[in-house]
């Protein structure tokens, strides 16, 4: 089948709301075509784009694209330099674009480390597209699930003891409201490329009836028909949400 067959397919009445991608293989990418790793991250890049069009045309209110983990900082200073000034880039590059298109643009993740990294004009480009209510799009950067849990648990504290919350009213929606993704829904399909099959520390609270979606393809790879197979995939499972 082809993409516009595919597309066709989808339930629109059981669209997932949110799905949240683990982009992984770049480097094994590159290793296969025997290039060097920042050219697999280049086609990294070219691989967002066309998932976030697809997520447009099929319809979708939230993506959420691992971009930079609290852990890639453990790979080499100059890999992780390029990554940051690569994903800051594309989106310099990119942005009034989305904001043109309906989207709306967010970064979770711990700000503390990158507040250079941030360019002027994606913080404000951003912070216009909020009004759009089109594609939601999560940029996960310095994003770390425990990191998330403790600045939460941090916030949470600090009002208790200023008698803004109060201990009885701890719930899971009020704990959902203080990490990151506050007032999103939770990932209803998270996807992992590569063949990697495992969490990485990708939002670990919100995943908690996530669906799960592996392929051995590497990101660079990944194409728009492969995406709209997740969704199709996806509307053929049955959800209990711990239910028989
Ligand atoms: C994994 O490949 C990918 C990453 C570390 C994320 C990099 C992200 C991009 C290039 C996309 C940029 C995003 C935006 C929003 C513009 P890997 O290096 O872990 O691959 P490997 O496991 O094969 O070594």
């Amino acid at each position: 089948m082809n993409y516009e067959q595919l597309i066709q397919q989808i339930d629109k009445e059981r669209m997932p709301q949110h799905i949240a991608i683990i982009m992984d293989g770049n480097g094994r990418w590159a290793d296969e075509h025997k290039t060097k790793r920042v050219n697999g991250h280049k086609e990294g890049v070219k691989a967002v784009r066309r998932i976030v069009e697809t997520a447009v045309e099929a319809g979708l209110k939230y993506l959420t694209v691992y971009a930079f983990s609290t852990e890639n900082w453990r790979r080499t200073k100059q890999e992780v330099n390029y990554l940051l000034k690569l994903i800051m880039d594309s989106l310099t590059k990119e942005i009034e674009d989305l904001n043109y298109n309906n989207v709306n643009i967010r970064f979770i993740g711990s700000k503390e480390e990158l507040e250079k990294s941030y360019n002027k004009k994606v913080i404000e480009t951003c912070k216009k597209s909020w009004k759009n209510d089109g594609l939601h799009l999560n940029v996960a950067m310095n994003y770390g699930g425990r990191r998330e849990l403790i600045d939460a648990f941090k916030k949470m504290a600090d009002d208790l003891k200023a008698g803004k919350i109060s201990k009885e009213k701890i719930n899971d929606e009020m704990i959902g409201n203080y990490l990151y993704t506050a007032y999103m829904p939770d990932p209803d399909l998270i996807i992992r490329t590569s063949g990697e099959e495992r969490l990485s520390n990708f939002l670990i609270w919100q995943s908690a009836y996530s669906e799960f979606w592996f392929t051995n393809t590497l990101w660079p790879d990944f194409s728009r028909e492969e995406f709209i197979q997740s969704i199709l995939d996806f509307q053929n499972r049955k959800r209990r949400f711990g239910s028989r």
